[in-house]
């Protein structure tokens, strides 16, 4: 039998010249397939009664992520889950045990150090909860700072840092050293770091995790704006529920697997 509202749909579009409308795949940027992470035990050896021996600890296995280009996505779940060390994989900072993680089409799994720091270089912009800015520079040179380890010429890197500097809303506080900084100063000035080089791909590992909720506000607001504005791929790993529902789509880490929050609440 045929569906009456399928055959609403295709008499419509008889009966007009228009063309049927362009379903665009979605760039997809970030892809995590199969993805296995287990921490080798630790075995006593001569140290034994230490205290440092502890057993393999698998935090997931076959787990699947796609991130399209544009969106903003939430990582949640609970102390533990896995959450930084899924971020840590998804940044060439540490390697999966089996799987693969690849960045439009680069396989970063399987990137040799050289690679791996281009990429964090080149592609990645990574916000930690804690800021780890170097407190003895100035708010500028922190951000100027992947652009030097490129190897760009200080004048030409300090004058793009001072422009993510203003966008952060902290341009008059460009000469301060970091470590004078309240946090949520610190943690823009961080953000201003992570987006200078102009990454497809923003990491944020609870970026307001350690702010107080005003700040925390302020801060998330403005991964938000920024976001929007730059045409950013975000990635954000958070504990405010609240933030997680401002994203485009809310992942849980549970038992190793993501699973759509939304669908599961
Ligand atoms: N390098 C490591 N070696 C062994 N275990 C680790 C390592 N890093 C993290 N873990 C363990 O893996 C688990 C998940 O850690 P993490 O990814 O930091 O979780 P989350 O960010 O969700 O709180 C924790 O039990 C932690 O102790
Ligand atoms: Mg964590």
């Amino acid at each position: 039998m045929i569906d009456p509202l399928d055959g609403d749909v295709e008499f419509e579009n008889e009966g007009t010249l228009e063309p049927l409308p362009v379903v665009r795949e979605r760039t997809v940027v970030m892809r995590a397939v199969g993805l296995t992470k287990i921490y080798a035990a630790v075995s006593a050896g001569a140290g034994a009664g230490s205290g440092s021996e502890r057993p393999a600890l698998e935090l997931f296995r076959g787990l699947d992520l796609r991130v399209h280009a544009g969106e903003m996505v939430a990582i949640v779940g609970e102390s533990g889950a896995g959450k930084s060390s899924l971020l840590h994989l998804l940044a060439a900072l540490d390697t999966p045990t089996a799987g693969e993680v690849w960045c439009g089409e680069s396989r970063v799994g399987s990137f040799t150090q050289k690679q791996a720091a281009e990429y964090r270089n080149r592609d990645v912009g990574y916000v930690w909860q804690f800021h780890y800015l170097l407190p003895e520079f100035s708010a500028l040179e922190n951000v100027a700072m992947p652009l030097l380890a490129r190897g760009m010429r200080r004048g030409p890197a300090l004058e793009q840092a001072r422009v993510w500097l203003d966008e952060v809303g902290l341009g008059d506080r460009a000469e301060h050293r970091s470590g004078e900084l309240s946090g949520g100063e610190q943690q823009r000035v961080s953000l201003a770091r992570a987006l200078v080089t102009e990454p497809r791909l923003l990491l944020a590992d609870e970026p307001t995790g350690d702010l107080d909720g005003k700040t925390a506000e302020a801060v998330f607001g403005l991964i938000q704006r920024l976001h929007e504005a730059h045409g950013l791929t975000s990635v954000l790993v958070t504990h405010n529920l609240e933030f997680a529902e401002r994203c485009d789509r809310v992942l849980r880490l549970r038992d190793g697997k993501l699973v759509n929050a939304r669908a599961a609440a």
